[in-house]
This record gives C-alpha cells, structure tokens and sequence, in this order.
C-alpha cells in the first residue's frame, strides 16, 4: 500500500513538473542541438521570396536534410562525421550555380553509392521545390552573414 502511495505521487509529480517546464520555458524546442523554429533572416531574402515556400521547405528540410546537411546547411549534421563521402555542402558556389531543375532531380532521384537517398517517394515535386528554394536561402543567408 506504502509503495503504491509514493509511486503515485511521484508520478503526479513528474505530470507536474513537465507541465511547469512546458509552461515556464514553452520556447525550449531543440531536438538535437537543431533550433526548428529559427526565424528567417528576412533581410537576406530577395523582395519577390514566396515566404510561404520557404515555411514549407524549411520544415521539410529541417525534419529530413538537416541531420545530415547540417541545419546552416553547411553540410556538418549530426550524422555527417563517419560519412564517406560527406554530406554536401548546400551553401557553396557549386550548388548556387546548378539551376532548380538540378538541384530539384538530386533530391527527387538521389546519388547511387552515397548517402543521398532518392526521395521521391517521401516528397512530392512540389515539396521538393520547395525546398529548393530553402537551399538557395541558406546560401543567401550565408553570404548575407559573412558580408554583413
Ligand atoms: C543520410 C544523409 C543524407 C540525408 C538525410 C540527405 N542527404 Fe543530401 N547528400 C548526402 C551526401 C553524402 C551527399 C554527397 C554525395 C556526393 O558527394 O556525391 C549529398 C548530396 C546532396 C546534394 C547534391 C550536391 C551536389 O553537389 O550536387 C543535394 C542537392 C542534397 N544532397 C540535398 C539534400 C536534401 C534536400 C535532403 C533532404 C530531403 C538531403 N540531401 C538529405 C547525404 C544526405
């Protein structure tokens, strides 16, 4: 009966807590060092950016791409490190120089023998476009950092 007593009130505890943290720190979301909720630097966009794309591309890209890409896209996720060969990098010359049908067929078809898997079947083209923009935002973003 004793035991019973105490397991009990420790789960109500527990509830209590985990409602206490939720309420007191609701902005504490990171999964995996990740902040999923990271504002857009609208500063760095280009005037015409569909804002409502780029919602969408970074949800996906951060659920699906980030943990390898890295979330700044800097191709140093969590899961990069043992990976040969290396996530690219997304925000480079290279990848803002292939157009959106490039950069839209690498996600949809994958590369044989890597990493990169074919996500066709996860993504639709539109989805996939969508993150395509999102790519071309980190880039954007990094240069905007490093130029000011
Ligand atoms: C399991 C790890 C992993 C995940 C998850 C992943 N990638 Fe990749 N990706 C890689 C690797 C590794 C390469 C580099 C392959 C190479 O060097 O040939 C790559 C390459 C790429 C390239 C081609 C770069 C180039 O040079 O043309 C693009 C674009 C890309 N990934 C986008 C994405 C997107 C978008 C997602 C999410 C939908 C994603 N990746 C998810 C591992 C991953």
């Amino acid at each position: 009966m004793q035991s019973a007593l105490w397991i009990w009130s420790g789960v109500a505890f527990a509830g209590l807590l985990s409602w206490a943290l939720v309420t007191w720190f609701p902005e504490d979301r990171t999964i995996l060092g990740i902040e999923p909720y990271e504002q857009i630097e609208f500063e760095a966009l280009p005037a015409d950016a569909n804002v409502a794309d780029l919602e969408r591309g970074r949800s996906y890209y951060m659920q699906l791409c980030a943990l390898c890409h890295g979330a700044n896209g800097n191709g140093y996720g969590e899961f990069s490190y043992r990976m040969v060969p290396k996530p690219a990098d997304l925000t480079n010359i290279k990848i803002m120089n292939k157009s959106d049908t490039e950069l839209e067929a690498v996600i949809r078809d994958g590369i044989k023998g890597t990493a990169m898997a074919p996500w066709k079947k996860t993504l639709d083209a539109v989805q996939r476009n969508q993150i395509v923009g999102y790519i071309r935002y980190l880039a954007l973003q990094r240069n905007y950092q490093a130029n000011g």
